[in-house]
C-alpha cells in the first residue's frame, strides 16, 4: 500500500481543513494516510489573543504532531501552511529543519511531494509560498507534483497549477477549493504509488 503523509501548520483552520480534504483524496486513491500538525511555536499568551487561533488549537488537540517518522514512513508527502509574508510558516519550516538527518541518508529523494497553501488576499501570496515550498522538495530530491490544469476543478478553484490554493477572510473554504485539495490527494497517491520502490 502507498503511504502518503499529509503535513501542515494552520492557526484558523482554513488550511486544516485543505488539509483533510487533500487527505481524504489520497485515502480515496487506495493510499494509507497520516494527517500530522506540526509543533505550534507562538508563546500561549499571544495565541490567547486571538480567539479564531485559540478556538483552533483547542479544537485540533486530537491531531498528531508531525515527527521525522512520518516523512521517513511516507512514500509521498503533502506539505500546507498559510502564507506569512508570502513565505511558508515558521513553524512549517522549523520542522523542514529538523529534517537534515532524514535528507543526509537519502531518505526523501524520490519520494512524490505537493505543496498547498492560503492567504487573505487573493493575489497575497499563495503562490510564492507553494514555490518557496518547493524549493526544498529539490534539494531534497523528491519530485513534485503539481496540479497542473490536469482537471476543470482547478479553474473552478482559481486557477492555481502550483498546488490548492485558500483565499481566506473569516468565510468557509469555499466546495471548489476543497474539491481541488481532494483532487490533489488523489494526484499525489498516484504518482508516489508509481515511483515507490
Ligand atoms: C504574520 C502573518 C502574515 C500574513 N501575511 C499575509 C500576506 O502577506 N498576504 C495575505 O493575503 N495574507 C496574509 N496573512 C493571512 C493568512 O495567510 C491567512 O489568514 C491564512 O491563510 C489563514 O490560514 P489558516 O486559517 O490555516 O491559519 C498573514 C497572516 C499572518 C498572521
Amino acid at each position: 500500500m502507498t503511504n502518503i503523509a499529509v503535513i501542515y501548520y494552520s492557526a484558523y483552520g482554513h488550511t486544516y481543513e485543505l488539509a483533510k480534504a487533500l487527505e481524504a483524496g489520497a485515502k480515496s486513491s487506495g493510499a494509507q494516510t497520516r494527517l500530522r500538525k506540526v509543533r505550534e511555536l507562538a508563546p500561549d499568551e499571544v495565541i490567547a489573543t486571538q480567539k479564531g487561533w485559540a478556538d483552533h488549537r483547542v479544537a485540533t488537540q486530537h491531531v498528531a504532531e508531525a515527527t521525522l517518522d512520518d516523512l521517513d514512513w511516507a512514500d509521498g508527502f503533502a506539505f500546507g501552511t498559510p502564507t506569512r509574508f508570502g513565505a511558508p510558516s515558521a513553524q512549517l519550516k522549523q520542522f523542514i529543519d529538523t529534517a537534515g538527518p532524514l535528507w543526509l541518508k537519502g531518505a526523501l529523494a524520490d519520494k512524490a511531494a505537493t505543496s498547498f497553501s492560503g492567504a487573505m488576499n487573493a493575489h497575497g501570496g499563495q503562490e510564492s509560498t507553494i514555490l518557496a515550498l518547493n524549493n526544498v522538495f529539490y534539494h531534497w530530491g523528491s519530485i513534485i507534483v503539481p496540479l497542473g490544469y490536469t482537471d476543470p476543478i482547478v479553474y473552478e478553484s482559481g486557477g492555481n497549477p502550483y498546488g490548492t490554493s485558500n483565499t481566506a477572510g473569516d468565510a468557509p473554504v469555499p466546495d471548489p477549493v476543497l474539491k481541488t485539495a481532494f483532487y490533489q490527494g488523489t494526484r499525489l497517491a498516484r504518482f508516489a504509488s508509481l515511483i515507490r520502490p
